[in-house]
């Protein structure tokens, strides 16, 4: 057999080689017991708390107007801040890894550092790292963008600090030190260089057979190579952004055996316009980042969902289609598109199919995907943003704002004609063993005037549609008493013309992107 070629990365600005060992090796374990680089903290191993964040820089590889990116984009690279403890070290292959060691230039503490200190941002000192790192993307994306994009608010501070939990300062001292920082708009990344050094080390992985050397770790460079690898190995675990898989290793300690990476092949981050122009292509390389910036775009009514569907670190990691995929019960992304009507394009080899969201979950955690398919790209039709009369809501029920999983989410488009409701897609997550749709409520809906009445009606259907469970998110009956409020609250805030008018609520009918 093939010797396997070490995994090389760039560390402190120098490419470094790593034995390939496990493959599930998270890059927080190398930084800390390896690299001895122990800046970057532990807290969750989940996560959730931010602790661990550090930027990884790979190549910019596609046109900017074909890939619209929320990631740093300077010197011919992109950087995103992600958990380094949910991250497999061997992703890092080809890309260049920052952590809060590489940010003070001599004795000049970078103006996010400087910031914390003289804003008191920090006592223990545990969660610094990972906001110091957090706060360097921010303000390297402000350096960069502030022509023409306005200085961040500081609620879009506290948005884009969601991923980083502090337990004893507080937030109000870093939200003072997030906009101190801006006021020094220069960039600071120490990017200069970086994409020569990757691409010197791309050439020479490309010098090798094969190219990346694991025997249960696999990273094909393009599609053809991915549907190929995949047939060959229909039990190797599918690896995207790891925000899900990663956690079947730090928390249910599971030997998830073989993985195919997902994150080196170009083709799966195309987010765009489909050839005729009428449906929104995304990926199954496109970031949760990217893709609901999009979506927001043409659907400003999903903002709210795109801002708590998890935190910074995590969006830039995880994937849409690896949401979709995942197929949680209580996945956020899947009610939302399978509202819009959205379709996926399943490969096997060669062969490509379309299947519509909606019929993709057979089951808990079950899917419709063959042996040897992936999910190559979702395909969200315009028809509901574009077209007059389309009523489109997304709803997220959860005990914390930020970063929480959902009780209930719920992804709602209705189509209203002359008063009258002549299309409904309803559908809800955490209402049953898959996302679905509410049959006998949208029966209940269509063909009825759109007015109060209907949408009560609708809800009282809902019974028939789930019997939801009881579990630590929610009782039984607050789920379907949440899932019925949320039809009522789509009607107050999509009343019908002149209707409902002063209703508290009605003043949510057009919701702003954040
Ligand atoms: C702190 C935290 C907060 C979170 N918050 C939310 C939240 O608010 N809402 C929510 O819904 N989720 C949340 N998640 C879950 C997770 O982030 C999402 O499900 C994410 O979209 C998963 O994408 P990924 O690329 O990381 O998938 P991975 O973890 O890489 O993969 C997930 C599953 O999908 C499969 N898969 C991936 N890509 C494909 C493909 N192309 N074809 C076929 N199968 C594939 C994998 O084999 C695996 O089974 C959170 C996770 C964390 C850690
Ligand atoms: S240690 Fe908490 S997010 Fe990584
Ligand atoms: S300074 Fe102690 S947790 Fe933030």
């Amino acid at each position: 057999m093939t010797q396997p070629r070490p995994i090389r990365f760039l560390h402190r600005g120098q490419p470094v080689q790593v034995p390939a060992s496990r493959p599930t090796r998270t890059v927080l374990q190398w930084l800390r017991e390896d690299a001895r680089a122990t800046g970057t903290k532990e807290g969750c191993a989940e996560g959730d708390c931010g602790a661990c964040t550090v930027l990884v820089a790979e190549l910019d590889e596609v046109p900017h107007t074909a890939n619209p990116t929320r990631a740093v984009r300077a010197h011919g690279v992109l950087v995103r801040p992600v958990n380094a403890c949910i991250r497999f070290l061997p992703t890092l292959d080809g890309k260049a890894l920052l952590t809060v060691e590489d940010l003070a230039v001599g004795e000049a503490l970078h103006p996010a550092q400087t910031a914390l200190i003289e804003h008191h941002g920090t006592q223990c000192g545990f969660c610094t790292p990972g906001f110091v790192m957090t706060l360097a993307a921010i303000h390297e994306r402000h350096a960069l963008e502030r022509a023409s994009a306005p200085e961040p608010s500081r609620a879009a501070l506290g948005d884009a600090l969601a991923g980083n939990l502090c337990r004893c300062t507080g937030y109000r001292p870093i939200l003072d030190a997030a906009q101190a920082m801006l006021t020094d708009a220069t960039p600071r990344l120490p990017l200069a260089g970086v994409r020569e050094q990757l691409l010197a080390l791309h050439a020479q992985a490309q010098a090798e057979a094969p190219p990346i050397g694991h025997t249960d770790y696999h990273a094909p460079r393009s599609l053809a190579e991915l549907a190929a690898l995949r047939l060959a190995r229909p039990d190797a675990r599918l690896l995207a952004g790891g925000t899900d898989v990663g956690l079947w290793v730090t928390k249910q300690l599971r030997d998830i055996g073989e993985l195919i990476w997902l994150g080196d092949v170009p083709e799966l981050r195309h987010l765009g316009l489909n050839a005729t122009g009428d449906a929104l292509e995304i990926g199954a390389g496109v970031t949760l980042e990217d893709a609901w910036a999009v979506l927001v775009s043409h659907w400003p009514a999903l903002a709210d969902m795109a801002r708590r569907f998890a935190g910074p670190p995590v969006r830039h990691a995880g994937t849409l289609v690896g949401n979709l995929a995942n197929g949680s019960p209580i996945g956020d992304a899947a009610p939302v598109l399978m509202a819009l009507d959205a379709t996926l394009q399943l490969r096997r080899g060669e062969a490509l199919r379309t299947l519509a969201l909606a019929d993709f979950y057979l089951g808990y955690m079950h899917n419709a995907l063959q042996p040897g398919e992936f999910v190559q790209s979702v395909s969200v039709p315009l028809a509901t943003a574009r077209e007059v009369g389309w009523h489109v809501a997304a709803f997220k029920i959860s005990k914390r704002q930020d970063c929480d999983i959902s009780a209930v989410s719920a992804g709602l488009a209705v189509r209203v004609e002359a008063g009258t409701v002549r299309e409904a897609r309803l559908a809800f997550g955490g209402m049953a063993a898959t996302v679905r749709r509410a049959a006998a409520a949208e029966a209940a809906l269509v063909g009825q005037p759109w007015c109060e009445a209907s949408a009560l009606r609708a809800a009282a259907a809902l019974p028939q549609d789930f019997t939801p469970m009881t579990d630590l998110r929610a009782s039984h009956t607050h789920r379907q008493r949440v899932a019925g409020a949320l039809l009522h609250k789509l009607w107050l805030t999509h009343p019908a013309a002149g209707a409902a008018l002063g209703h508290p609520l009605a003043s949510l009918a057009t919701v702003t992107p954040a």
